[in-house]
């Protein structure tokens, strides 16, 4: 399960969610049972160009850079929008196909973690039992979607 550890250590710097071939950096994120089944949650803010391509789509993969590489596609992916640009072909980026019938990753990483979608639910912050929080990340009302994604698969580049 070295890819799970991975992604945990990996995600403090950023990992892609890769929707319809546009990759959102992303820092949130987590592995758990929940049905029985093994998932990935991932977070989503309403603003982002991501969260419009979510709501057509059935599935979502993360792709986990190798430790300490890709920081400058990870900063571009992570200000850039995908309203505005077309970011693989900015970074002349290929897609690494899907295996496991979800969605393409982004080629160069380590894993790509493939996730059909179980469950999207809108996270009500007044319902946050720390008022830090609410302050510190919705004063804006820009609040977060949870996808829970069953992992129909996961992918290792080679080197
Ligand atoms: C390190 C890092 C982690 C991020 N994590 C998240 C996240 O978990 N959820 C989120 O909604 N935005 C996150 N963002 C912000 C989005 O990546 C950013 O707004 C991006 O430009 C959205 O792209 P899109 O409009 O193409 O979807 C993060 C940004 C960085 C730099």
């Amino acid at each position: 399960m070295d890819w799970m550890k991975e992604t945990n250590e990996q995600l403090r710097h950023g990992a892609f969610l890769m929707v319809e071939g546009n990759p959102m950096t992303i820092g949130w994120g987590q592995f758990g049972i929940i049905w029985n089944k093994q998932t990935f949650s991932v977070y989503v803010r309403h603003s982002r160009y991501t969260h419009e391509l979510l709501d057509h789509a059935s599935s979502f993969t993360v792709s986990v850079p190798k430790p300490g590489t890709m920081k400058d596609a990870l900063v571009f992916c992570g200000t850039k929008s995908g309203r505005d640009i077309d970011k693989m072909a900015a970074l002349n980026a290929s897609i690494f196909p899907a295996r496991f019938g979800g969605q393409g990753g982004f080629s160069g990483c380590r894993y790509h973690i493939e996730c059909r979608i179980l469950l999207r639910t809108d996270l009500d912050e007044h319902l946050l039992e720390d008022d830090a929080l609410i302050s510190r990340y919705y004063q804006d009302g820009d609040t977060h979607t949870m996808l829970i994604g069953e992992i129909l698969g996961v992918s290792e580049e080679a080197e």
